[in-house]
């Protein structure tokens, strides 16, 4: 990430707090902090926070044995450094908020990232100041992804693909879930994933499809299974995140049925997707196809999410929410239909909106593929 790349970042962000109404924004380790630093730590016991505030360098408190880390960063950072004993690390934390002047402010935090950990530490350093969601701050700098977050995507979903397709020869009646999961590991990360792959896979034959987040189980395949495979590929933080269903041999011609109805239902939302579009005009096309072949209550999850540095982040492809989708905003379109006992069926794909529609981010078939015996 370029020097520029981050300072642009910073004013950005010094503008969306205004408008939020907050003074600073304090992250602690987590998809948000390398984004906005290029910075990488490891969650540990060792707290490390870095505020972000208008008009000052960003405020980092961190062990001194990571100090190495911030020593040639291409921007000025302010430091406060702590020793091995945490009973000085308040002491770290009081300069922080003093330096930053934040003893009285209205400061965010990423909700899904911080804990009590640090917000202990915080509260204990400044205990008139409010802490509060930054959710809304850090949407609006990252929903919408510059051309080297969308090209990490692009690649994420190529290894991702590439990853499957070595992995099918050895789908066939008689392997186990688990096996597939872990032949489909291997091949993520020989494709060139980092070794953070954004989540286990999910391998669910037969009934165990039927569950749309499934655990990979002992279960052998059988002939007349459905077969849904959810995987995705890390590259450079930036996520993929796709499902494909197969069958195994014949299977039932409902099991085909509603195969098919899901593939309609994907490509609804594909063509409903685009610039000045309604977040929740995409579930509603997608969904209705499924509402209207009759299987509306077996499609219990929302249509997708926006994917990028996190697996689920804005924008929520979901009924209630009524955002814009603007250029640059990544997420999933991933309808599917469960019968309960007999099988499941998912397609989803990662796309990016674009000034004409969408880009397509992942593109192996979405018909029904027989995997023969
Ligand atoms: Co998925
Ligand atoms: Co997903």
């Amino acid at each position: 990430m370029s020097s520029s790349d981050l300072s642009q970042r910073h004013q950005k962000l010094a503008g969306v707090l205004g408008k939020q109404g907050l003074d600073a924004l304090v992250l602690n380790p987590g998809p948000s902090l390398p984004y906005l630093t290029g910075l990488h730590f490891h969650i540990s016991e060792r707290p490390v926070v870095v505020f972000f505030s208008p008009n000052k360098p960003p405020i980092i408190v961190l062990p001194e044995l990571e100090a190495l880390k911030i020593q040639d960063l291409p921007y000025p950072i302010q430091a406060f450094p702590y020793d091995e004993n945490p009973a000085n690390w308040k002491k770290a934390f009081q300069g922080a908020i003093q330096a930053g002047e934040f003893e009285k402010g209205r400061i965010g935090v990423e909700p899904r990232a911080l804990r009590v950990l640090e917000l202990q530490f915080l509260e204990g350093a400044a205990p008139e100041a409010q802490f509060v969601s930054g959710e809304a701050v850090i949407a609006e700098l990252r929903m919408r992804k510059d051309a080297a977050e969308v090209a990490a995507m692009r690649e994420a979903a190529e290894i991702a693909q590439k990853s499957l397709q070595a992995t099918l020869p050895m789908i066939k009646p008689g392997a186990a879930e688990r096996q597939i999961a872990a032949e489909l590991v291997i091949q993520l990360l020989r494709h060139g994933s980092k070794f953070a792959i954004p989540f286990s896979p999910i391998v669910s034959g037969g009934p165990n499809s039927a569950n749309p987040h499934a655990t990979p189980t002992d279960r052998e395949l059988a002939p007349g299974d459905l077969l849904v495979i959810d995987w995705g590929a890390n590259v450079r933080g930036y996520f993929s995140d796709i499902t494909r269903t197969f069958a195994i041999g014949e299977v039932d011609p409902e099991l085909k049925h509603i195969a098919e109805i899901v593939r309609e239902a994907n490509a609804a939302g594909h063509g409903c997707a685009g610039p000045g579009v309604p977040a929740a005009q995409v579930d509603h096309a997608a969904r209705r196809v499924i509402e209207d072949a009759g299987y509306g209550q077996y499609f219990t999850h929302r249509t997708g999410h926006g994917l990028g540095l996190e697996g689920h982040e804005e924008p929520y492809i979901r009924s209630d929410n009524q955002l814009p989708l603007e250029v640059g905003m990544s997420f999933t379109i991933e309808p599917g239909i469960y019968l309960p006992g007999r099988g499941g069926v998912r397609i989803e794909d990662d796309v990016v909106v674009t000034p004409n529609g969408i880009e397509n981010l992942t593109d192996l078939p979405r018909e029904l593929v027989t995997l023969e015996a």
